[in-house]
């Protein structure tokens, strides 16, 4: 059968039809090789335990995520260079997909799809646990935009544990608006998974956080990339897409190029920018996503440059004392680019790249007011408006009518106070209770509508965001509207020891 002939027989099924027979990857299909056609993509992962050669000496035991293409685009799953980590999806807006997903660890576990509105049972959250030696098919279309995702597990009380352990991975969106614009593309198109590890005498991975450790988050001392200790990316002389996601339990990362470069930043969370901004350097909490234009064509072969994370004050006092790791804040090398050979490839920074509907704080239906996320603390637990995490409790007033467009507040600015009482030896303690938290929302898209009591610079708040970093002594309000679907979702800290102890609350989107 000849390619058009092919292109208009399909045109005339109906979309269900036209799935099932792309996804069967004809010969002579450019879409199965591309990556870019597949309007269906079917994908089989299971969660492995296995070891991966992270440092000389013994094998590390990692907990990972591994798989194939059974229909679709071969394309539509990239493994990593390290098992320390789950391979790079390639999904695409409008693509019907099926992930079945095999739980091979010893015990239950979940893929959570973050930042892609998909049906709460597709979701992978807590409520839904893949029991050990089961499988579950995750089904959804594609419905966000091309854009910087991950997926990675979200167990009930044992997030943090699965993610460090190596449960995650990129998932990158495609679609036909960016397919319009001239930007660097496959090998030139990076996704960089960006964690913190400690690792023990044995070169085995510790993750052990005591109740203090885990206020503050479990922090690593050696930084992974894809999987990897000491990245380094080999690059050519031009333009690269750097897409940079932040996979760590609970380390935040102010971005900037070694030697004092601008960044340029191209997307954030949910997306593409309307157009490239400068930044000298940009914060990057737990959860969060940011897109770099990398423009590397001024640089000499035999040259290299570090991404670094620049030193900055976390508002924590006890930081570093208690931890294993490098305190919240230091500065530390994330990777270093090589340039080990020329291009004449010249890529011009583009003027805009997509359009962002702007929602409007007045259209909100409780524009007077906003729906608050009150971080707080209780007897050693953050809190979200004064509660904890309960698997079956959707708080009443928790209930987000479909469609309709909201003002939520995320107030960082209470110091806590009392709780912290008993067991805990009083003075000097106060200071601890106030921390940088990155708030998530599942199953939406917002936009950053201001901030208030603004301490730190390097924040990306012009484009869709899924996660916000909000900084001790700030608040700031989103406009969010769920567009999709009705059911139970999330939304939590992305420092996820505070996710795994309760700082995370149900909330049900109805019709
Ligand atoms: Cu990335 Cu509810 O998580
Ligand atoms: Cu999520
Ligand atoms: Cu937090």
């Amino acid at each position: 059968m000849q390619r058009t002939t092919r292109r208009t027989f399909l045109d005339q099924l109906d979309t269900l039809t036209k799935a099932a027979v792309v996804g069967h990857c004809l010969p002579l299909s450019t879409g199965c090789n591309d990556g870019r056609d597949g309007r269906e993509a079917d994908i089989a992962l299971r969660a492995v335990r296995s070891k991966a050669n992270l440092l000389p000496g013994p094998a590390t035991d990692v907990w990972t995520v591994t798989g194939e293409v059974l229909n679709g685009p071969p394309g539509a799953l990239l493994p990593q260079p390290s098992l320390a980590l789950g391979p790079t999806l390639h999904l695409r807006k409008g693509q019907q997909v099926r992930l079945t997903f095999d739980n091979q660890l010893s015990e239950p576990t979940t893929l959570h799809w973050h930042g892609l509105s998909v049906p709460a049972e597709m979701d992978g959250q807590p409520h839904s646990p893949i029991a050990a030696g089961r499988r579950f098919t995750y089904t959804f279309p594609v419905l966000n935009g091309a854009g910087t995702y991950f997926y990675h597990a979200h167990p009930h009380e044992r997030t943090g544990e699965h993610v460090y352990r190596g449960m995650a991975g990129a998932l990158i969106v495609h679609d036909d608006e960016e397919d319009a614009l001239v930007l660097p593309r496959d090998e030139f198109d990076v996704p960089l998974v960006v964690q913190d590890r400690v690792f023990g005498a044995d070169n085995q991975l510790v993750y052990a956080p005591s109740r203090m450790q885990a206020m503050q988050g479990w922090l690593g001392d050696r930084i992974a990339v894809n999987g990897a200790l000491n990245y380094t990316l080999n690059a050519a002389t031009r333009a690269y897409r750097l897409r940079i996601i932040n996979s760590s339990n609970s380390r935040i990362y102010r971005l900037a190029w070694q030697d004092g470069t601008p960044l340029i930043v191209m997307g954030t969370d949910g997306g593409l920018l309307e157009r490239p901004i400068q930044r000298e350097y940009a914060m990057l909490g737990p959860g969060e996503r940011l897109e770099l234009w990398a423009d590397f064509s001024a640089r000499t072969v035999g040259s290299q440059l570090a991404l670094v994370s620049l030193a900055f004050n976390a508002g924590m006092t006890m930081g570093g004392m208690m931890n294993t790791g490098l305190p919240q804040g230091a500065a530390l090398t994330i990777m270093t680019v090589r340039f080990d050979r020329g291009s004449t490839d010249r890529l011009p920074l583009p003027e805009r790249l997509v359009t962002i509907p702007r929602y409007r704080e007045l259209d909100a239906v409780n524009v007077a007011r906003p729906r608050p996320i009150v971080i707080g603390n209780r007897m050693m637990s953050w809190t979200l408006n004064g509660r904890t995490f309960q698997l079956e409790e959707a708080p009443e007033d928790d209930r987000i009518e479909l469609g309709a467009l909201e003002v939520w507040e995320i107030d960082n600015r209470g110091m806590g106070g009392g709780g912290m009482g008993g067991g805990m030896g009083g003075g000097g303690m106060g200071g601890m209770m106030a921390m940088p938290h990155p708030i998530h929302v599942h199953a939406a898209q917002f936009q950053v509508l201001s901030r208030t009591g603004v301490t730190h610079q390097g924040y990306v708040d012009e484009g869709w965001k899924d996660t916000l970093l909000v900084m001790p002594g700030e608040a700031a309000k989103v406009a969010i509207r769920f567009n999709d679907y009705t059911g139970l979702y999330l939304y939590h800290c992305h420092i996820l020891e505070h996710e795994d102890r309760g700082m995370m609350l149900n909330f049900r989107v109805v019709p």
